[in-house]
């Protein structure tokens, strides 16, 4: 989509608005502009036939026509020209930022919105360069599509005065900007995929960043650190080369502009002297009409180039959202059901593109029990769980909860009733309060403090000066792994879920905090579901059912 197309789109008033103030601006300098020769004129004691509706006009108003009230009527209209170039400018920047602020939303709202499946397989870096780079640039694109329509309005202005005194001098005028455009069309063009090979270069800089900042101890533990160093620095190369070929490309329009307008301005007035016989008057006026309205050309030329580039940063954005929207999750169902019997698999078949997981499995994880799920490594323990939360839906069979397929429930309801410890446990930069409640504020302090004791976070907050308040580093660097893994049993406690999921929850504590983690958790079954992933014999103990994952259907041991 082109970006103006999407701003007359998505922002039809305040375009418009804007677009009036220019064209308005214009008319009134058409109007200064045709006060010049009539004040040469006037100054000169002499009448001119083109002119004379100015005197007349200002007579109409009631002002008599003579030199000083003409330049008070020249004044006037320069004043309320900038006046309105200058509020339609301000207007634009307000616009802008609103433009940015939807795009980021309309991005962000749509990558969490979309399916699982192809959320995990985009890279973050696309995601991150795009909310804050692209969509920055994209949105500058505003800006510069007002100062291109305001150039061009300030050009037929300056045209149609022209013409009206000498049609000649404005012929030659359009007719060197339309060859000269011509020209520059291929640099303006280059811009715009310059706009877009940077935006890409900068995503993959931003995904390589953030994947080796994740995994960076081991890196620089093995001393292989520098392994990322040369990817980015490559990727750094590639944006210099292509800053400085559109170095060249910008510079070049500049120089040849500045040599293609001086050359025809020079020529015209030669020719416009020699063969349209002029009088003195209007040449003057015609000189600075042609001179300015070429160099307004020529300005346009560079906001041209400018626009060019945001056109790419927009197009790389906007393809982005449009593969979030097309992978929208789409769940139909509405019914809203709080758990209160069993769950349910029945003949469940699921792939991993060709790698089957599970084949014709049943199986049922009873109300308010603790139920385990064991199994060898990469068979399927961890997706059968994502089944039931519907991050994944089978390709044959049906999961029940309560009888109720999940496919006619509201999923995000179901999933607000669910607790997920993941394996992987990663916790937000920020502090432990917020990594409990995800910056919830209807969490009570008290709800908090209890979801930490059930996880036993007591004992290692309370030493902490600024307990709930400590800040937890990266990745939550700051923590021990067993800390960060306690913290995150809270954040899935917090809401009092109906359903706890813990996939490998206790996996890096020691054999005493586990032992009485297995202990809370087997408390908490007595008012929840929980499914439990674990191979260790403390979760085991405190099982009510145990299923295992053979040969991709689930046994009940
Ligand atoms: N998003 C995915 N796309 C493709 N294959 C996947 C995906 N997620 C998992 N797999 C594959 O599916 C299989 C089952 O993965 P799963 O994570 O369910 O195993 P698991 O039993 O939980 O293993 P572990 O005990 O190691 O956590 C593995 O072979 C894995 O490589
Ligand atoms: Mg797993």
């Amino acid at each position: 989509m082109q970006l103006f197309q999407f701003f007359f789109s998505a922002y039809p008033k305040r375009t418009i608005l804007v677009f009036i103030a220019v064209t308005i601006a214009s008319v009134i300098t058409a109007a200064t502009l045709l006060a010049l020769p009539a004040l040469l004129f006037s100054l000169l004691g002499r009448d001119s036939a083109k002119t004379q509706f100015i005197n007349e006009a200002l007579v109409y108003l009631g002002i008599p026509p003579s030199a000083e009230n003409l330049i008070i009527f020249l004044l006037t209209g320069i004043i309320l020209q900038n006046i309105l170039l200058a509020s339609a400018n301000i207007y634009a920047g307000f616009t802008t930022a609103k433009i940015v602020k939807d795009l980021r939303m309309h991005l962000l709202n749509a990558t969490t919105a979309s399916e699982w499946n192809f959320f995990i397989k985009q890279s973050s870096g696309d995601f991150t360069s795009s909310l804050t780079q692209e969509i920055e640039k994209a949105g500058d694109g505003y800006g510069n599509m007002v100062l291109i329509m305001a150039t061009f309005a300030q050009i037929i202005a300056y045209l149609s005065v022209a013409f009206f005194l000498a049609w000649q001098i404005a012929v030659v005028a359009i007719v060197t900007s339309l060859i000269l455009s011509y020209f520059f069309n291929k640099l303006i063009r280059a811009s715009r995929q310059y706009g877009r090979n940077e935006a890409q270069l900068v995503r993959n800089i931003v995904s390589q960043m953030s994947d080796s900042y994740r995994s960076i101890k081991p890196l620089k533990a093995m001393a292989r650190e520098r392994f990322s160093h040369e990817i980015i620095a490559n990727f750094t190369r590639k944006i210099k080369r292509l800053t400085r070929k559109n170095t060249v490309a910008s510079e070049l329009l500049d120089g040849m502009q500045e040599i293609v307008l001086m050359a025809t301005v020079i020529l015209t007035i030669y020719f416009a002297f020699k063969y349209l016989e002029l009088p003195f008057e209007y040449s003057i006026v015609l000189v600075i009409l042609y001179l300015r309205s070429m160099k307004l050309f020529g300005k346009s030329q560079k906001q041209l180039q400018a626009y060019a580039n945001n056109q790419g940063a927009f197009e790389m954005t906007q393809e982005l959202l449009e593969l979030a929207l097309a992978n929208k999750e789409h769940r139909p169902g509405h019914k809203k059901h709080v758990l209160n019997g069993h769950i349910e698999l029945k003949n469940i078949s699921f792939k991993h593109g060709d790698n089957i997981i599970l084949k014709d499995a049943s199986a049922t994880f009873h109300y308010r029990k603790l139920n385990s799920i064991i199994g060898p490594s990469g068979q399927g323990k961890t997706t059968v769980a994502d089944l039931i939360c519907g991050l994944y839906q089978p390709s044959n069979g049906r999961i029940l909860i309560d009888g109720i397929n999940l496919e006619r429930m509201d999923i995000r309801h179901w999933r607000g009733q669910i607790g997920y410890v993941t394996q992987e446990n990663t916790l937000l930069n920020t502090n432990i309060k917020n990594n409990v409640t995800l910056g919830d504020q209807s969490f009570t302090d008290e709800a908090i403090y209890r979801a930490l004791e059930r996880a036993h976070c007591r004992e290692f907050i309370t030493p902490l000066p600024d307990g709930i308040h400590t800040q937890v580093g990266e990745n939550g660097n700051f923590l021990s792994g067993g800390q960060r893994q306690r913290i995150l049993i809270a954040r899935a406690l917090v809401h009092s879920p109906n359903l706890l999921i813990l996939d490998e929850a206790t996996s890096a504590l020691d054999m005493e905090t586990e032992q009485s983690l297995s202990h809370v958790f087997k408390e908490i079954s007595r008012d929840t579901t929980i499914i439990s992933i674990s191979h260790r014999p403390a979760m085991m103990e405190v099982s009510d059912y145990v299923l295992a994952i053979e040969e991709k259907v689930l046994i009940q041991k």
